[in-house]
């Protein structure tokens, strides 16, 4: 492929004498083939053109999980990025990752992920619920978010992440999943109960945010979505999230509707609504007013039919999509 010319915009993050992190943005012009990768421009710019650009870098084929970055808006691997599908108007833009502390340039701490992912005990446990045997199935939503090198590109680009803090996110709920699901784990119950807990798994917003950016195909939303069907299937329901999903569920197959006069009462109880006052004016101000009067929706028959295929076929609800394969 022949050569072009491309503008790396890089913001450098470095320590003051106060002792605070200082940003500015640096521009280096780089010429290479829209094929080279990300990586292979930081590697030129940091040998031949500025040796104090900072970032992590190891195994250069998408394995090693070091070189997770923002890459023109979304937070991607360095190393399996080609130029080419990422310069806008010929310029590249890179950030450190979201939602971790910066240390310099493009190295973020990643301290605090790991801490995340070990809140969850990433062993097998020994215990009453163990199974030796390992059915296709199991084996097959194991192997999926075992797939998982720990780059953190999902918790970047967690829109819960950035909002709450104390959300555990999508990666250690991903390898969580990767535990209940087997059958050799031996505490399955005692892990879903932990997971049904606040800022765990139904903190999460369902933003899909994690799957577009995990470079490894492990949609930690999807096994998010399974854990909670496996939590409420194992009666852990008392939180607002999980009053909240079945309100939903108990409307849409009433009338196909939302009822939104009690979802919130139904979902926080009385003390909870009455602290969500000043929203619900305001969206009443802003004319978003629901209908008061029970309703059919529009399609309701058509909605009908996927809720009676579901209520036959529960597997599916858990499993979801591809991912079965016949034993
Ligand atoms: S789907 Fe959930 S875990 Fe994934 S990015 Fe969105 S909020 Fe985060
Ligand atoms: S789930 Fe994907 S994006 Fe998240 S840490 Fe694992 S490999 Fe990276
Ligand atoms: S350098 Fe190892 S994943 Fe990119």
């Amino acid at each position: 492929m022949a050569e072009q010319s491309y503008t790396f915009r890089i913001q450098r993050n470095q320590v003051a004498g106060n002792g605070r992190l200082e940003t500015r943005w640096q521009e280096y012009k780089v010429t290479m083939p829209p094929n080279a990768t990300i990586l292979n421009a930081l590697e030129e710019i940091k040998g031949k053109q500025d040796g104090s650009v900072t970032y992590r870098q190891s195994c250069r084929s998408a394995i090693c999980g070091s070189c997770g970055m923002k890459i023109s808006g979304h937070t991607r691997l360095a190393c399996k990025t080609h130029i080419g599908w990422v310069a806008r108007n010929g310029v590249v833009e890179l950030r450190p990752q979201g939602n971790q502390p910066v240390l310099k340039d493009l190295a973020v701490d990643i301290g605090p992920f790991f801490k995340r992912v070990h809140t969850i005990r990433p062993y097998l446990d020994e215990g009453p619920e163990a199974d030796a045997n390992v059915g296709k199935t199991a084996y097959e939503q194991v192997n999926q978010v075992s797939q998982c090198i720990m780059c953190g590109c999902c918790y970047s680009d967690c829109t819960m992440a950035e909002v709450s803090p104390t959300f555990i996110g999508p990666a250690a709920l991903a390898k969580a999943f990767r535990f209940v699901s087997d059958p050799r784990e031996g505490k399955k119950t005692d892990r879903l109960r932990q997971l049904s807990e606040p800022h765990m798994m139904w903190s999460c917003a369902r933003c899909a945010m994690c799957v577009e950016a995990c470079p490894k195909g492990v949609k930690p939303m999807e096994a998010i979505v399974k854990l909670r069907t496996r939590g409420m299937q194992k009666g852990f329901n008392d939180g607002a999230g999980q009053r909240h999903a079945l309100a939903f569920h108990v409307d849409i197959q009433k009338g196909g509707d939302l009822n939104e006069f009690t979802l919130m009462m139904r979902t926080l109880g009385l003390g909870g609504t009455l602290k969500e006052t000043g929203a619900a004016l305001h969206l009443m101000k802003k004319g978003k007013i629901p209908s008061p009067f029970p309703h059919k929706a529009q399609g309701f028959e058509e909605l009908k039919k996927v809720y009676d295929i579901l209520e036959r076929n529960p597997l599916d609800v858990e499993t979801k999509a591809a991912d079965i394969v016949p034993e």
